[in-house]
């Protein structure tokens, strides 16, 4: 048995899809219906209320929003959200849904306004509604209809008096529906966009296609304003197009052209352009833009672009998918503050008013249809609806419903058909109808693998490496020689890439480098923008951010929906600050000859509204300033280097650094001035003085009563160990190659063979123990201690030495050196290799740091650009990245020395001497500091179960494995990787 909620036809009683003008920008009278409405939810669909039931008595819940967060984050009386990347959470039996289907009943009343206007129509209109929904007025049933990222208009002209009139709609989690909105995140349901009544006068303008395009080699705009009437009667309707600030105005279908200042993400100019007729007038904000593709190099305004760009899911970790203009805004402001210039919808049309934003802002956009079936791949694709003729109409309507809602939007450069739908008779059908609406935009879709119905070759996930033969152009052929010849002629997009969960996204410099070097290449979209961690307040009471199975779901996805450059309440991740400064359109790198490449990377624009200020600074301490006098026009490079006359001072304790930041030198011209003076636009340096090498210790060790030893602030047992240091007792000292795994450790590369994390745990290294191999006191009075450390059942390990020896003239300072040698048979790569050190501090969190070093934020050798050389302070509580899921997080590299400041009023300083890798030497060391163990942080399954134990836990290594992005996709890299070698530190502790 087939129910209506199962039934595979396009929606019922519902008006054909129209444009709809942004909320403001029509005079016609709109009422919202959004407030309070009355709620209850049933088990099944059959609810057995009757459509004329008020539901008086009802619960009350806010409109728009998910049911199962009416309640968020303390009670969830209504289900509870679940999440599932790609499996159904069902069996997989098109067009069947359980039986155990929550349904919602929810009933608003309401009256038309006293001023409501005689004649014309009027529409109930639902921005979204998930699943599929039924709607009644005063108890008379009038449509059905899904889609739940699309508006619905039900057409109500005729039913409305004066009187008070009872809406009530039926909505199912559960419908023939949920097979083609497998998209990955939470199952949440409900009304969750706005409801609202629209008057449409006779002769209203329903649809208006604007065709606005700039022709470069002239500086003309052109525009073409479609109007027509589709609600009462189809048909085009006279209308007068005027655009105020050009003093031009024409007829419907006329087409208009004047010089322009052209929309682009870099400098998006908006005009106003009026259309009306004698019953409504719309005021739409237009841009001037032309996108096309020639010679296999994606254009705008006869411009190669690059996108660099993010995939956006709408999320908000109370509201869900029940995003607010707020959230929207901060997440627009929030991606140009940090140089992303391009969006994908992933994976569906979003909220209207984002992409006004866009618009607004200036972000290039891939609008994507709101359609995913990647649960029908693991059954080799049997029964997918994109392949069954069964559902072309219901899939060609959600297209066209996207394309029609969407086509006025300057910001919109291409249409994506969907994502991970696979591939068969229902994609060229919907390539059909979106270029018969809209022929001015290429089409995407990265599931059509060969390219054969598109209009750009997308992939997601390709290594950098590969991306650098396609970028070439010598990427393996296709099997067909016309489909291979056709797609050679393409742009390529990464559609998604560098996967940012938890500790990432690794080696976003190479591909940004890859994009930079070959005009083939597009770009692309990092996955994703948010993790869609969903408050949530444990036993205690204490919030914090939940992912699957937190809600007791018994099938789900777990940690893979935290998987965004923006921490669930929206802080910057790590990730997100190496995105900025890797995306930086003013792009400044240190070169090996020692000078500084500057690119301006703007498509547009010349760079006379940045600064180039330099300065010279030994660590915090700034030595000399100035300005650059330069303006490099879009698309060129220069080099620069510290002035002649500069005087370079004597190496002392710490490097100098010769910094140059691009910075916007006046705010842009909108009043919410995202970009304040001073804002960075990109950022580089040079070494040009190494700090003084540290003076040999040359002191004696005492031997102690007890037969223990003692060098400086130093005392050890007998065996050598380690026992106290800045007079804190020590909890351990030793040899350390392992981390807290991060997502991306725990996943195989590109999803073959062992993850490394795995790879660690079967070397023993989350295991290691040490065994003393001997102690002596060497000729020139240091403590030589010899070492084994070695995991469980393997021959591998490594030998250490440390030499211990105070320094002459300073009896607070002890000197180590450490020599790590590894042998037998070890793993590809180890995580760390360095010395743990933990000490008994019980105010461990709220020690303070300042570092020499890079920083402020960590960085490990596969993200890197972000971080600067120079001094920075911290607490040891703030040095932690609080990643949705913990992990290995924190590390500061390059430090060359590091103060901490204990509550006590005591201190420790850290100085790194010659750091050697292999036959690699470099300067400094990497610092991670913790107030729990690796251990500890490896446990936790949320940050707010992670609780200091009263110790300082401390990594000094000389170097760690980089981060990748292999949780989807490649690996580290080989310039990243850490394999196992022989290692030489020299430090020295000197207490304070
Ligand atoms: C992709 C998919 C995304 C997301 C990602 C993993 O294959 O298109 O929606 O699931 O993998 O985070």
């Amino acid at each position: 048995m087939t129910t209506a909620h199962e039934s595979v036809t396009p929606p019922d009683g519902v008006v054909a899809p129209r444009f709809r003008p942004p909320a403001g920008a029509s005079g016609s009278a709109t009422l919202s219906l959004d407030g309070e409405w009355r709620f209850r939810l049933f088990p099944h669909p059959d609810t057995g209320v009757d459509r004329a039931e008020r539901g008086d008595d009802w619960d009350r819940l806010t409109v728009p929003g998910h049911w199962q967060l009416a309640k968020a984050p303390h009670a969830w009386p209504y289900g509870v959200p679940a999440y599932n990347n790609v499996l159904y959470p069902f069996p997989v039996d098109p067009p069947h849904v359980p039986d155990d289907n929550p349904t919602g009943e929810y009933r608003t009343t309401f009256r038309l306004p006293a001023d409501w206007p005689e004649g014309g129509r009027t529409l109930l209109r639902f921005e979204g509604v998930d699943s599929w929904f039924q709607v009644a007025l005063d108890g008379e049933p009038l449509a059905t209809s899904h889609g739940s990222r699309l508006p619905t208009e039900v057409d109500l002209t005729g039913r409305l008096t004066d009187g008070e009139h009872l809406l009530a709609v039926r909505v199912t989690q559960w419908s023939a529906m949920s097979y083609v909105e497998d998209q990955d995140q939470w199952w949440l349901s409900g009304i969750f966009r706005s409801v609202t009544l629209e008057h449409r006068p006779d002769g209203a303008l329903d649809d208006v296609r604007v065709h606005a395009g700039y022709d470069h080699t002239t500086g003309v705009g052109t525009l073409r304003v479609d109007a027509a009437t589709v609600v009462a009667t189809a048909g085009a309707v006279p209308a007068r197009v005027t655009v105020p600030e050009l003093g031009v105005e024409a007829a419907a279908g006329e087409e208009l052209r004047a010089p322009v200042e052209p929309w682009s993400a870099e400098q998006p100019r908006l005009y106003d352009v009026v259309v009306s007729t004698d019953t409504e007038t719309v005021t739409l904000s237009v841009g001037f833009r032309t996108v096309s593709i020639e010679d296999g190099v994606f254009l705008v305004n006869g411009r190669p672009i690059k996108l660099r760009g993010v995939n956006r899911h709408e999320f908000d970790p109370l509201r869900g998918r029940a995003v607010t203009p707020e959230r929207m805004l901060e997440d627009v402001l929030l991606m140009k503050r940090h140089h992303i210039n391009a969006v994908r919808t992933s994976h569906y049309p979003p909220h209207p008013h984002f992409l006004d934003l866009c618009d607004r802002y200036g972000l290039y956009v891939i609008d994507e249809n709101d359609l995913e079936t990647h649960g029908f791949q693991p059954g080799g694709w049997v029964g997918n609806p994109v392949d069954d003729p069964a559902w072309t109409e219901v899939l060609v309507d959600r297209v066209t419903r996207t394309v029609r809602r969407d086509a006025h939007h300057a910001s919109i450069i291409m249409w994506s058909l969907g994502n991970e739908a696979g591939g068969g008779c229902n994609i060229p059908a919907m390539v059909d109808a979106v270029r018969a609406l809209d022929p001015s935009r290429p089409v995407h879709y990265e599931g059509d693998f060969s390219s054969d119905h598109v209009d750009v070759y997308s992939r997601m996930y390709a290594d950098s490496e590969e991306v650098e033969l396609i970028g070439q152009g010598i990427e393996p052929p296709l099997e067909r020689a016309d489909a291979d010849a056709r797609r050679r002629a393409m742009p390529f997009v990464l559609c998604e890439y560098a996967h940012a969960m938890g500790n990432g996204p690794g080696g976003l410099a190479d591909y940004d480098a890859a994009f930079d070097r070959h005009p083939r290449l597009l770009g692309g979209f990092i996955w994703e923008w948010i993790d869609h961690g969903l408050t949530r307040t444990d036993a205690d009471g204490n919030p914090f951010s939940a992912y699957g199975g937190d809600f007791g779901e018994r099938f789900h996805d777990g940690t893979f929906i935290a998987d965004g450059l923006l921490l669930p309440d929206r802080t910057p991740s790590p990730g997100l600050l190496e995105t900025a400064a890797v995306f930086a359109p003013v792009r400044i790198d240190a070169q090996a000859d020692g000078t500084l490449l500057v690119r301006n990377r703007y498509a547009f624009r010349d760079t006379s509204h940045a600064e180039l200020r330099w300065t010279l600074h030994r660590g915090a301490e700034e030595l000399a300033t100035g300005v650059l006098d330069l303006v490099l026009e879009a698309g060129t490079e220069t080099v620069v280097r510290p002035p002649s006359d500069l005087v370079l001072p004597e190496p002392g304790d710490a490097p100098v650094w010769w910094t140059v930041r691009a910075v916007q030198a006046k705010a842009e011209a909108l009043e919410e001035a995202w970009l304040e003076p001073g804002f960075q636009l990109g950022a580089g340096q040079l070494l040009l003085v190494e700090p003084a090498s540290l003076p040999a210790p040359a002191g004696r060790v005492s031997t102690e009563a007890d037969g223990g030893f003692r060098a400086g602030p130093a005392r050890f047992d007998r065996r050598g160990d380690l026992r106290t240091l800045a007079g804190r007792a020590v909890h351990g000292f030793r040899v350390d190659a392992w981390r807290a795994p991060t997502d991306n450790d725990r996943r195989p590369a590109r999803w073959r063979g062992s993850a490394d994390a795995e790879k660690w745990s079967s070397a023993g290294l989350n295991l290691l123990a040490e065994r003393k191999d001997g102690v002596a006191v060497t000729a020139d009075g240091a403590l030589a201690v010899e070492a084994r450390i070695a995991g469980p059942a393997t021959r591998a390990g490594f030998a250490a030495r440390y030499r211990w020896q105070p320094v002459t003239d300073a009896p607070d300072a002890v000197d180590l050196v450490v020599d790590i040698r590894p042998e037998g048979r070890w793993p590809d790569n180890v995580a760390r290799l360095g010395v743990l050190l933990a000490l008994d501090e019980p105010a461990a969190a709220e020690t303070g740091v300042r570092w020499t070093g890079l920083g402020p934020d960590e960085s490990y050798a596969d993200s890197r650009k972000a971080a600067l050389g120079g001094s920075w302070q911290h607490t040891v509580a703030d040095w932690q990245t609080r990643y949705t899921h913990p992990q290995e997080n924190g590390a500061r590299r390059g430090v060359t020395s590091a103060v901490l400041s204990f509550a006590d009023g005591t201190g420790l300083r850290i100085d790194a001497g010659e750091v050697t890798v292999g036959a690699r030497s470099q300067l400094g060391i990497e610092l991670s500091l913790r107030p729990w163990s690796d251990e500890a942080l490896d446990r936790a399954a949320h940050p707010h179960e992670l609780v200091p134990d009263g110790r300082l836990w401390l990594h000094l290594d000389a170097a760690q494995h980089g981060v990748g992005s292999a949780a989807c996709g490649p690996g580290v890299l080989p310039n990243a990787q850490l394999h196992a070698a022989p290692v030489r530190m020299r430090l020295r502790f000197t207490t304070l």
